[in-house]
């Protein structure tokens, strides 16, 4: 059983704001934040390099963690800014020929179908989207049957930004492992939320970030890369961490830091680091079964409230919960829980275009839980929702 005041006692954001924006960005605990501010107290005392010296134990920290949360070890793990740009060092890292046929999902995150159709415009390779089951998850039958010599990339989401569908991505690992297919896994809203072993999954490449559901700072993401797969993926951006460089050669580096950028954020790694290990410590298990609770909660009593649909698709559903207003402006609403302190988000079509055009959705109001919620501030959302929709 998960001791959720313990996990408030931890979060002084939640004496301040109902917060279920979890995907966006979540609440970070205090331990969090002090490895964060310790580490900058740290560097304007003794100064950043020195400081990088002294805490080489938080950082290697960091790397460990992330690895122990997705089941690898931490030489596979490489970090960056973002998610976007991890999984944007593997994708454009890839040897695209024309012809070559990339399989993804409907509901693929806008920033990875502009990067596909960004290389479908220069090199010619065909983007394909798979079809979903009733429920709206990726068929697998369907995947399968779609498998030629030709496939180069199976590239799909966890869970996408816009809803809790858990999409079936073992069974999707087992269809490329068998095909011998690369499988690049956008894991941004899961990591911290799901279980998540990347050798159970079968993928190859698994992208995430620290502020979502991890509960880290802004401005980290990491990279698995399998090592089988390393030698094949060539950063698309070279630089000094990339590789080896001589006065007249490079050679490009077969460790981690092969995708990385020599300059980083250090106290913020030192604080993801922190946010996956306090992770860790309260086990994604019992997170996982908590999260779901909630966000069970979260669409019967959303749902219930005249004027709001919740639109989730998926079998399995997680943290995500998206309403859709009827005869309401998604932007204003938010704002005004806003005003009463009770953070969402909107979710609109050009986050996941796909998926959001053929629905007809333009937006919806996006809640997202995390376990240190509790059923009383989703029923305080439901009611604020509640008066603003029916004081228009
Ligand atoms: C499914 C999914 N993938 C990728 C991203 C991009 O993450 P980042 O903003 O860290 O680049 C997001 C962000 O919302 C997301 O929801």
């Amino acid at each position: 059983m998960i001791d959720v005041d313990r996990l408030r006692l931890d979060t002084p954001g939640v004496e301040t704001v109902t917060h279920l924006n979890n995907a966006g960005a979540a609440l970070m605990p205090a331990p969090v934040v002090d490895a964060v501010v310790d580490y900058l107290h740290h560097e304007a005392a003794h100064g950043g390099y020195e400081t990088r010296d002294a805490m080489a134990h938080r950082i290697s920290g960091a790397y460990e963690a992330v690895a122990e949360l997705i089941g690898t070890d931490s030489s596979t793990v490489s970090l960056s800014d973002n998610a976007t740009r991890a999984w944007d060092m593997a994708f454009y890292g890839m040897p695209w020929s024309a012809g070559d046929r990339i399989l993804t999902t409907t509901s693929e995150y806008a920033s990875n179908l502009a990067a596909f159709l960004d290389v479908r415009n220069r090199v010619g390779v065909r983007v394909e989207v798979v079809p979903d089951t009733a429920s709206g998850a990726l068929d697998v039958a369907a995947l399968e049957a779609m498998v030629d010599e030709r496939v180069a990339l199976i590239a799909v989401n966890h869970m996408p930004t816009n809803g809790g569908l858990v999409n079936p991505v073992t069974e999707i690992g087992r269809v490329a492992g068998e095909h011998g297919i690369p499988f690049l896994l956008d894991a941004c809203q899961t990591v911290g939320q799901i279980p998540i072993d990347v050798g159970a999954i079968g993928c190859d490449l698994l992208s995430g970030t620290s502020r979502k559901y991890l509960r880290g700072p802004r401005g980290v993401g990491f990279l698995y890369v399998a090592p089988e797969i390393r030698e094949r993926i060539r950063p698309p951006l070279v630089e000094l961490e990339t590789a080896d460089v001589g006065p007249h050669s490079i050679e490009l580096r077969s460790d981690r830091r092969r995708f990385e950028t020599w300059e980083k954020n250090y106290a913020a790694i030192a604080g993801f680091g922190s946010a996956a290990r306090y992770a860790l410590d309260i086990g994604i298990d019992p997170i996982w079964q908590r999260i779901r609770e909630l966000a069970a909660h979260a669409r019967r009593t959303l749902g219930s409230i005249p004027g709001a649909s919740v639109r989730d698709l998926g079998d399995v559903t997680g943290g995500i919960v998206t309403v859709e207003l009827q005869g309401a402006d998604a932007t204003s609403v938010r704002n005004a829980l806003r005003r009463r302190a009770i953070n969402v988000s909107v979710t609109g079509a050009s986050s996941a275009p796909i998926d959001m055009n053929r629905r007809e959705i333009s937006e919806m109001l996006r809640v997202s839980v995390h376990a240190y919620n509790t059923t009383g501030e989703i029923d305080l959302l439901a009611q604020a929702l509640d008066e603003i929709l029916s004081n228009r």
